[in-house]
């Protein structure tokens, strides 16, 4: 089969990649000639575990490509899968489609005999019918059905999360189209990787659906273990209690600084407004992107409480920056938040990420980066852990203690247990833990 992806951000590239990885014949397209050149010298932009290795393997088994080129993978594509971002509109919250709009138009004028063209880019509801006006005023004479198929992947676990999916949305009322993509994800094992078939704006929903309730999950334990700090409870046992009932489940239960990323605080704010736009708001989501935000600069004050109720003049060594660990990713991460909050209030900030570092100095210049945790520690009146990278989990305690200003470590992923911490004389601050 013969495939096109748009677009080599996260999910298209992940994409492309994996796609080929079934044995598909795949190209993958960017404008940016940079970052194409670099994926034509073994170079992956993108930190993301086990696809530089993918990608090499399927460049020379023949079956990956790279191009700046669209019209004529486009015209040989059976399937045209289009992976665009879709940024929030700053002026609105809606998702900007322009990318979207224009690799449509562009795809339009070259397609040639029956292809499927699919959006990979979380698009809301209706943007497939919109999609199809496009090409009509374009190329009526196309011989064409669009498709929703929603990416559900993680960073840091896309390929595992392509490669082995809890499930594949696939959006189309088209059977010649259903059969194509049929034959797309036919390489995965349909008992434990189902597909499941709905209509085009049904699986458009499905997307934001699913990333809103996650979302909600995330805020509703971050509220409980707010609620824990007040009453002595502690959030990681309220977790376990709570996510072993199977309908409630364990994961995306763990309390923190507040969700961040390219997706969730973009997607629950573009379904905020189209549920507004389709005049049935919905409550709970408008909710919690509010909590969300106020959560990230609230983690600051955790800091200044750990140091005796004011950072100014103080150094504070900050510990990842990326929204998660095992991505390069800062988009949106809690730590440009609190650390904006920080320097606020008069902080000086040391900090060091393994990944992060190149973007984070883009965004946040005040940093003093330094190239691992102990120069972070160096001086510090205190460490504050705001990305959970494995490295992060094995710190030195006595060194630490030996090169800081004053042993206090705030630890917003809960990586430590609090008696372990102050076994080494460390005043400890975590996140739902006060029992
Ligand atoms: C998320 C979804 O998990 C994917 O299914 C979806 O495909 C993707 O968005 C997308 O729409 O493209 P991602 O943004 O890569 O994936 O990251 P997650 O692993 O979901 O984490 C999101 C945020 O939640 C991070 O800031 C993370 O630290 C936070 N989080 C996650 C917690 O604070 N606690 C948890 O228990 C889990």
């Amino acid at each position: 089969m013969q495939i096109a992806i748009i677009g080599t951000g996260y999910v298209g590239l992940v994409s492309g990649v994996c796609l080929s990885e079934f044995g598909h014949d795949v190209v993958c397209i960017d404008k940016a000639t940079s970052k194409i050149d670099r994926l034509n010298n073994g170079e992956v932009p993108i930190y993301e575990p086990g696809l530089e290795e993918m990608i090499a393997r399927n460049v020379a088994a023949g079956r990956l490509h790279f191009t700046t080129e669209l019209a004529g993978p486009v015209a040989d594509a059976d399937v045209v899968f289009i992976a665009v971002g879709t940024p929030s509109r700053k002026s609105d919250g809606h998702a900007d489609l322009s990318y979207v709009y224009s690799a449509t138009r562009e795809v339009a004028e070259v397609l040639r005999g029956f292809t499927v063209l699919v959006t990979k880019s979380t698009v809301p509801v209706g943007t497939g019918d919109h999609l199809e006006r496009i090409i009509g005023e374009v190329n009526p004479d196309a011989d064409v059905a669009v498709v929703s198929n929603p990416e559900f992947l993680r960073e840091g676990a896309a390929i595992a999360d392509f490669m082995a999916p809890d499930r594949v949305v696939v959006g189309s009322n088209d059977d010649r189209a259903k059969a194509v993509m049929a034959e797309v994800y036919g390489p995965l094992d349909s008992e434990r990787h189902p597909v499941v078939f709905t209509s085009r704006r049904t699986a458009e929903l499905t997307k934001y659906a699913a990333n809103a309730f996650l979302a909600l999950k995330l805020a509703y334990i971050n509220e409980i273990a707010d609620l824990c700090e007040e009453v002595g409870a502690n959030v990681q046992d309220v977790s376990l209690g709570m996510g072993l009932d199977s309908r409630i489940g364990r994961k995306f239960l763990n309390a923190g600084p507040g969700y961040g990323g390219s997706c969730f605080p973009k997607d629950t704010l573009a379904l905020v407004k189209t549920a507004q736009d389709h005049n049935k708001p919905i409550r709970l989501i408008e909710t919690i992107v509010g909590i969300n935000e106020t959560r990230k600069r609230a983690m600051a004050r955790k800091v200044e409480r750990a140091v005796g109720g004011d950072v100014r003049g103080k150094t504070i060594g900050i510990l990842g920056l990326t929204f998660k660990p095992d991505t390069d990713d800062v988009r949106e991460s809690p730590a440009l938040s609190i650390v904006q909050a920080l320097l606020d209030k008069g902080a000086l900030l040391q900090a060091y990420d393994p990944e992060g570092m190149e973007t984070a100095r883009e965004l946040m210049p005040e940093i003093d980066y330094r190239d691992d945790a102990e120069s972070v520690a160096h001086g510090a009146d205190a460490l504050v852990i705001i990305t959970e990278w494995e490295e992060f989990r094995v710190l030195d305690f006595p060194k630490l203690k030996d090169l800081m200003n004053a042993p206090v470590l705030v630890d917003l992923r809960n990586i430590y247990s609090p008696a372990h911490v102050a076994d080494h004389g460390f005043v400890y601050e975590s996140v739902g833990r006060s029992d």
